[in-house]
This record gives C-alpha cells, structure tokens and sequence, in this order.
C-alpha cells in the first residue's frame, strides 16, 4: 500500500474529508492546534458526516498508556463501527497517538494525516510508524500502520513556534545528505514548498522500499544515535539535536568534509543553530553512553548500527561494538571540547 501525499489548503480538505466513503469520522486534533486553527477547521467540515472530536493534549503529553486509554474508551462509548474513518490532525506526537488509536480500534480502523509542524510533514506523518511512550522509554509501544493520505497544508507552518521550525529545519538537512536531488534543492535556494514536497516524496519512497526498516530505512536513522542523547542532555529540539549528531557523525568517523555542507544547508535554509551545545564544555561521554546503549533500534547487546555517509546520496549502515563508540569518545573527548566547525 502508498500512501498518498497531497498539499491542500483548508477548503480543499474540506472537500478531501467530504470524499472519503464513511458515515463516521473521528477527528483527533492536538489541542494547541485546535486553539488556533479551531475556526478554519470547523468551516470546512464535511456536513454529511457524524463528526467525532476528540482534543489530545499538546505534543508529546498525550502520547502515554493512560491518554491512550482515554481515547480508546471515547470513540468505543460513541458506538463507532469499523468502517468509521480516523483523522489525526497535528505534529508528530499527535499522528503516532492517533494512528496507534486507529490500528487498534475494531481491529484496524482506515486513517489520514494532517501534519502541522514541519517535522511531521517531512517526516513523522509518513512511513505508518505510530504509537506511543512507556516509563521506560519512547515509542515503546506501537504498531506499523500505514494513513492512506497525508494533506499537506504549509499554512500552519505560520504558527509554529521557532523551536519547532527549527527541529524541522534539522531533519529536512539530513535528507540533504541521503539524496543528491535534495542536496540540490537545498542549495539552490528553493522554497520551502518545493524542500517540503522532496523530503517528503523522499520518505515516501525509503518507506516503500523497507516498510518494516530491515534495510534503507535505517538511512532515516542519521545523526539520530547521538542526536538522541544530546536532544536530552542539552535539551534541544528534536531536529536541532539531530543535526549536531550528524556533526559528531561526521568528526568521529572519516566525513570531516561533510561538516562544511552541513553548514552550508544550514546557512541555505535560513536556519541558525550557533555553536555546538558541547562547545567549552566538558564533553559528556558517560551520558551519551547511557542513551546510546539504550537506542531502540540496537538489536544485540554489544553492538549497533551507525548510519554513516560515504557520499552525498550515499550512505552504509555500519556495526559498531558499543564498547568501542565508548572508547572512541574517551579518546576524542579533549578535542571534542572545543571541536566547532
Ligand atoms: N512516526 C514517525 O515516523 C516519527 C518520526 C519522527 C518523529 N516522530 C515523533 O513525533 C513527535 C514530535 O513531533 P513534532 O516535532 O511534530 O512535534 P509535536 O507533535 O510534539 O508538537 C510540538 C508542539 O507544537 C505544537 N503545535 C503543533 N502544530 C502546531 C502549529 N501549527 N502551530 C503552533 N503549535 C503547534 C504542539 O501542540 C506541541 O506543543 C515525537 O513524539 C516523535 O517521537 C515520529
């Protein structure tokens, strides 16, 4: 199954939930969006349709076993019927809360996507990977369920506060370095439409080829092994985090030659992420183990997959005994003190 991506604008979603063969629709809109945009949103509902709201809490909060539980147990108590048809309309945390929901209702339920923060539509609302966090860490608990549509519409871009532009602005540089077309695109200038529309294609089609990521589907993983670690102990942005990864990426293991491109997509994009958050610092290389050894995607005990870049377009997923990224670090560390670039 593909998933279709489509750029709209709140009309013509209108006429997209119009269309879609269900007397049924469960809306689930983050609540911050649904503050600011609850306007638009009811104008162009469909009116032949019983309309089912259900407002998540804000990003990442709904996404736990009790706010699933919550909205489990709301749409059952509504009689829903399994051709009823589920809408999730928010950024990332609130597309993998609503299609978790979607995969388990009835047993399955069909279901869309309409992203509002840049990440989500470059990235979380494509590839059917949903769920939500445990106590013991993040997307613990999920399922692979593919939204048949995703809608496109860069008018809530408008509203995004600049943390979260920026987490987008992080993830749309690392496609820069897995595709040479949207290296390109990145360079030269382009709107923010046309990058938008190529990463996304882009995701589209790495998800095509490895919808259960047991081959190029790791490439997504770039810069996000340490990029996780210093998302949590700098507290940066999701996307930011990830691309001063790709930078630790690219110093420890031989692409010292792309520091200079990240840079340049950067600089291309707009974007202005400083310096390293390590920069002065005592170097934290206790910490980053602790969270790299707790990456989700490791499948044996001493060892992980690094996604490194041979060239850009080009990239080959390497296993590396964890014991050795460790001591990699230790060696690095003084450098690593004052490594800008
Ligand atoms: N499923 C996947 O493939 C995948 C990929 C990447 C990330 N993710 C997940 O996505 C989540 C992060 O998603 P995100 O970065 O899109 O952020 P988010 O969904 O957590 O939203 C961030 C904040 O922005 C607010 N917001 C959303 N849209 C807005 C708008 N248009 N205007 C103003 N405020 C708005 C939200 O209320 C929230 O406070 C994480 O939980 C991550 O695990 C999933």
């Amino acid at each position: 199954m593909k998933t279709n991506i489509q750029d709209c604008n709140f009309s013509s979603l209108g006429e997209e939930l119009g269309a879609i063969d269900t007397d049924n629709l469960l809306i689930v809109v983050d609540s911050r969006v649904w503050q600011i945009y609850a306007k638009e949103l009811v104008e162009n509902h469909p009116k032949d349709k019983k309309i089912y709201l259900y407002k998540t809490l804000e990003g990442e909060a709904t996404k736990n076993v009790a706010e699933f539980e919550k909205g489990l147990e709301f749409f059952l108590e509504k009689g829903i019927h399994r051709d009823s048809y589920l809408v999730a309309i928010g950024g990332g945390a609130t597309s993998d809360f609503a299609g978790f929901l979607a995969s388990s209702l009835l047993r399955g339920l069909k279901w869309s996507v309409v992203p509002t923060t840049l990440l989500s539509m470059v990235d979380a609302s494509i590839g059917g990977k949903t769920g939500i966090n445990s106590k013991h860490g993040k997307n613990l608990i999920g399922a692979f369920h593919l939204p048949e549509n995703v809608w496109i519409i860069e008018d809530f871009i408008n509203s995004l506060p600049k943390e979260e532009l920026d987490s987008g602005l992080g993830e749309i540089i690392k496609y820069g370095f897995l595709d040479k077309e949207i290296s390109k695109t990145l360079t030269s200038k382009c709107s923010l439409s046309e990058v938008i529309e190529a990463c996304a294609r882009k995701k589209e089609e790495i998800v095509q080829s490895d919808f259960k990521e047991n081959g190029a589907r790791i490439s997504l993983n770039l810069g996000h092994t340490f990029g996780h670690a210093l998302e949590k102990i700098y507290d940066l942005p999701h996307g930011v985090a990830v691309f001063w990864g790709m930078a630790l990426i690219f110093k420890l293991y031989d692409g010292e030659s792309f520091l200079k491109t990240l840079r340049s997509f950067e600089t291309s994009l707009g974007a202005d992420f400083g310096a390293p958050p390590w920069l002065n610092k005592t170097f934290p290389v206790k910490k980053i183990m602790e969270y790299v050894t707790k990456d989700k995607k490791r499948k044996s005990n001493e060892e992980l997959q690094l996604v490194l870049v041979e060239e850009v377009g080009q990239f080959k997923a390497v296993s590396f005994k964890i014991s050795d990224i460790k001591e990699k670090l230790e060696q690095s560390k003084d450098d690593l003190r004052s490594f800008n670039f």
